[in-house]
């Protein structure tokens, strides 16, 4: 028997410290973060995408008072972005999130779906997505979800 150690790479800074495009994707997702209908939770989650073609969507989550009718704000942030842009590949998402009137302190990370529908962008495009995790305290950024979704299932598992 022996121990497969997986392990991530995650850049911690601050605000401060993004470039003019990475402060301003922020920026989106925040500002998305008001158009959030979110009801049921109470927590307002927003993201903001750039595509090569230099177009950002921004999304938002939509919640259904049939619970899993519902839609994160990362998938209908991309959804969004390659139904209305198919040729495009996603450089850069950004998600931030917003209870009780306060941005969270600690960044928010993308649910397990939302993870996988990252994926497959990231393989749709044949190109990885910087994603930067927002928090008021500190942001998180990955160069691939395949950081934050490691053993994971996509087109090469099906021999695609
Ligand atoms: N949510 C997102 O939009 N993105 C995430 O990454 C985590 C959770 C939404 C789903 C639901 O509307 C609310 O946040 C609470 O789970």
């Amino acid at each position: 028997m022996e121990n497969l150690n997986i392990t991530a790479k995650i850049t911690v800074c601050k605000y401060e410290e993004l470039n003019r495009i990475e402060k301003k994707l922020i920026d989106m997702a925040k500002e998305a973060t008001t158009h959030s209908y979110a009801p049921y939770s109470m927590f307002q989650v927003g993201a903001a995408a750039l595509l090569d073609n230099g177009e950002i969507v921004q999304g938002s989550n939509q919640e259904n008072a049939a619970y899993p009718s519902g839609l994160c704000a990362e998938r209908v942030t991309l959804f969004f972005a390659n139904s209305q842009y198919p040729e495009s590949a996603v450089q850069l998402l950004a998600i931030a999130a917003q209870t009780g009137g306060k941005f969270t302190g600690t960044p928010t990370a993308p649910c397990g779906a939302c993870r996988q529908v990252i994926l497959e962008t990231e393989n749709r495009y044949d190109h990885p997505i910087r994603i930067l995790l927002y928090g008021e305290d500190k942001i998180y950024i990955t160069e691939s979800i395949k950081d934050l979704l490691p053993l994971c299932f996509g087109k090469d598992e099906l021999g695609k």
